[in-house]
């Protein structure tokens, strides 16, 4: 089943993954669909060194990166890694620390190794600009996506420039509209129950507004699809494809630690929450004891990005590591949307991608034989 937007990028199922794991882009695309590495959250050198790894095993199969330029962040008049580091530094309180390392030690999270490892600053334009760069050297890398906002024009011509395809999320309508007055050539349009950043309408709300407000741009429909009949809904309101998150997490080839696939197969569609704690904005996750100790009226609230992802970047890291602790997963980011409760077992992101098709196919033939024929 191929959309038009499908055959401009030359791939057989309108399925696309996004995740921060090669082993997933490689999978995905090499099945039909079409893999994106997230690469917030990488240095420029991990990057280099996941794509390598990427056209290495990905054959003639195509490729997507995401990155983050937010609209509007705290220190966006810096234009140095060093310069954005320092005001960061400066800039997040001494009783936020605290807090933050209180509650790790409070769940008996070991401390990282060498605190002088190299400091992510995702969610900005410093890093966001040296990542596009490096796709952009990368043939079989046909689009770049942002995360967080509409790219800035630069960057948007440097993407058609060099040939690819250039796409953003949205949560919100005008969000969408802003995409599109800025000339991308698609749009991911994400509901609230979606994980990661993830505004209030619901997919079931969002997608058809966003199909008829951007027509004829291409919408991708993401946020709580984990299988063939949500896929179904989602084309059947017009999307040209649809994009997932949450259902690679726990694949056979997702880089996951049993304790955290532990906690998908045991969460609910009900345990997960929209929570500001780790990066600033409202993002959805496994609700735990974290995201509630940030929420309390007499804890602190959290900083503005990229502020809060700073300060918690430590956290990330640590909770990731030390996955395996007694008490790790209560206070751990796990960034997962309501499909969660969708997830019991342990699938091939290949078993996934033609579980999909064929559910929708039962689920259309389903539609057909309640629907009269003339
Ligand atoms: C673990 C995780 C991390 C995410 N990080 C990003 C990100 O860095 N950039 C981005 O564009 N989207 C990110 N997202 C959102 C996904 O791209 C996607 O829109 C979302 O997962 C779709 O909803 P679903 O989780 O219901 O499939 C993330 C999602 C998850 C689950």
């Amino acid at each position: 089943m191929q959309t038009d937007f499908c055959k401009q990028l030359g791939i057989e199922a309108p399925i696309f993954a996004f995740t921060h794991c090669r082993d997933v882009v490689v999978a995905v695309s090499k099945a039909g669909g079409i893999g994106v590495l997230g690469a917030v959250g990488f240095s420029p050198e991990q990057l280099t060194e996941e794509l390598d790894w990427i056209d290495a095993h990905i054959g003639d199969h195509i490729y997507g990166v995401d990155t983050a330029i937010p609209q509007k962040y705290e220190g966006m008049d810096k234009t140095s890694p060093e310069e954005l580091v320092a005001m960061l530094q400066e800039a997040i309180p001494e009783q936020h620390r605290k807090f933050a390392e209180k509650l790790l030690a409070d769940h008996g999270v070991p401390e990282w190794p060498d605190k002088d490892d190299d400091i992510s600053l995702s969610f900005s334009a410093v890093q966001a600009q040296a990542l596009i760069d490096i796709a952009l050297t990368r043939p079989q890398c046909r689009m770049i996506i942002n995360a967080l906002g509409t790219p800035p024009d630069d960057v948007i011509k440097q993407v058609h420039d060099s040939g690819r395809l250039i796409g953003a999320l949205a949560g919100r309508l005008k969000h969408g509209l802003a995409h599109k007055a800025a000339g991308l050539d698609f749009v991911v349009c994400q509901g609230s129950e979606g994980g990661g950043h993830a505004g209030e309408v619901t997919s079931m709300i969002l997608w058809p507004q966003m199909v008829d407000a951007l027509a004829p741009l291409p919408v991708l429909a993401a946020g709580g699809i984990g299988n063939g009949r949500q896929m179904l809904a989602a084309m059947g309101m017009g999307a040209a494809g649809v994009w997932l998150g949450s259902a690679w997490l726990n694949s056979e080839e997702a880089h996951a630690e049993p304790a955290q696939r532990e906690s998908y197969m045991k969460a609910t569609s009900e345990d997960t929450v929209r929570s500001r704690s780790f990066t600033g904005k409202t993002a959805r996750m496994l609700k735990n004891e974290w995201t509630d100790a940030w929420e309390r009226d007499d804890t602190p609230d959290p900083l503005p990005m990229p502020l809060q992802g700073y300060l918690t970047f430590d956290a990330v890291r640590r909770t990731h590591r030390y996955a395996g602790a007694a008490e790790t997963q209560k206070v751990a980011f796990n960034p997962i949307g309501q499909v969660v409760g969708q997830i019991n077992s342990i699938e091939s992101c290949r078993d996934i991608v033609f579980r999909l098709l064929s559910e929708y196919a039962d689920a259309l033939e389903h539609v057909n034989a309640i629907t009269p024929q003339e």
